[in-house]
């Protein structure tokens, strides 16, 4: 079998790479070791900056999301007893897209199975060969079938526990990494949010978050030990660690219910250079990671994705490779600016076993800081809508 551009894995990344090409007249085959239904199933994040919803318009996939999505022009900033917004539209004149990642891959699975994309779903053993040469191809199973494609180009998007990353010699991968010592603890409930905005909240006992996906699905998430699991965590444990942690007006509002998801996240910040290795490209969680704290994974898997789409458009377009060989240094830009901002705002509001007294004073100040400072909140604004790509 042949196709110009393979891409291995069928999450956001490839889903929306390979629907833009299409578009293109660029054929493309997904490779994806899961099931549809599996890949649905993951709960994630879902605020999505403009950029990557300009680019899900342009995938003719932005109907429901324009739809249904939530337009969220600032958010609340709390701790203790104090509050504060921050407002992304005064700062900026954007908003950001309140929309479940769910969802973001459901229209897009939709919208390539409606026009006949090339979705290969129960992959196994999937092995990239000759990345370096003219003439790369992929190989796979199915059924204990074996496969092989042949193709101009191979789009790793098979996130971070992915083939792709691990096909680019260790001589070449230069890896950056950094654990942080606490998990997020995560509850899907079906009950109205607490707030029409988002509340990140420092607490003496740890960071806590209410988001939400809908008018009637909210999203939770408190600072928990790595040691934890969700088994320890009774819903009314959670619930009464959560009130703890939010201010009093918000903790007397909570509407609480049964989770109809519980989970536990470990936070890591990492990055491989270069994302680019002759004709493999690196696109998304397979080539980094964030805390998700700034809410910048989905949205920065979007910038690579636009960058590997305009340098493949102009290849097939123009024979001009220029947009693919600056695509690693454009993309990597981009994803480092991702990744201190999402360090940035985990430092500034998460409790540390270690935090001496000092410690808890910086912290203390940058929140006040940014609370009282102009200049503060426009950085924050524009790192939260999102840099430009
Ligand atoms: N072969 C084929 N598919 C694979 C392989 C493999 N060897 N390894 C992993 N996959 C699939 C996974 O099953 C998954 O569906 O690749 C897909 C990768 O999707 P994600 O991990 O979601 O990564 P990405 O598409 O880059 O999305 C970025 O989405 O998952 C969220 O929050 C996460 O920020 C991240 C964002
Ligand atoms: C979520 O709704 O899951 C969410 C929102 C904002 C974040 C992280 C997660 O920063």
């Amino acid at each position: 079998m042949r196709t110009q551009v393979c891409i291995i894995g069928g999450g956001p990344s490839g889903l929306l790479l390979s629907q833009l090409l299409h578009r293109k007249g660029i054929d493309t085959i997904v490779l994806e070791r899961k099931t549809r239904d599996y890949v649905l199933g993951r709960i994630r994040a879902g605020i999505l900056e403009v950029g990557f919803t300009d680019l899900m318009r342009e995938a003719g996939v932005g109907a429901r999301m324009d739809a249904e999505g939530f337009k969220h022009d600032g958010t609340v900033i709390a701790y203790g007893e104090e509050e504060f917004g921050v407002s992304f539209h005064e700062h900026t004149g954007t908003d950001v897209l309140v929309y479940g990642q769910t969802e973001v891959t459901r229209d897009l699975y939709d919208a390539r199975e409606a026009e006949g994309g090339n979705l290969v779903f129960n992959v196994e053993n999937v092995g990239i060969h000759d990345a370096k040469g003219d003439a790369p191809y992929v190989t796979y199973q199915v059924d204990g079938s074996e496969h092989r494609i042949d193709c101009d180009y191979v789009a790793g998007c098979d996130g971070f526990h992915g083939v792709s990353r691990q096909t680019i010699p260790l001589t070449v991968r230069r890896e950056y990494e950094k654990l942080y010592p606490f998990g997020w603890l995560g509850v899907l409930s079906e009950t109205p949010p607490v707030h029409d905005e988002l509340i990140y909240s420092w607490s003496e006992r740890g960071f806590a978050l209410c988001s939400m996906r809908n008018a009637n699905l909210s999203r939770y998430y408190i600072q928990c030990s790595l040691s934890d699991s969700p088994d320890d965590w009774s819903d009314e444990a959670f619930w009464s660690e959560l009130k703890r942690r939010i201010p009093s007006r918000y903790a007397d509002a909570l509407v609480t219910g049964p989770s109809i998801e519980k989970s536990i996240a470990p936070l890591r910040s990492f990055v491989t250079e270069p994302m680019r290795w002759g004709r493999l490209f690196l696109c998304g969680d397979a080539a980094h990671i964030v805390p998700p704290t700034g809410a910048k994974g989905l949205n920065t898997a979007a910038s690579d994705i636009h960058y590997l789409y305009q340098g493949l458009t102009q290849f097939y377009q123009d024979s001009d490779s220029a947009g693919l060989d600056a695509y690693s240094e454009k993309a990597l830009a981009r994803v480092w600016k991702a990744e201190r901002f999402s360090w940035t705002t985990t430092n500034l509001l998460h409790r540390y076993p270690d935090q001496s007294e000092f410690d808890l004073k910086m912290q203390r100040a940058d929140i006040e800081f940014l609370r009282s400072n102009e200049a503060a909140q426009k950085v924050f604004a524009e790192n939260y809508v999102g840099l430009p790509y």
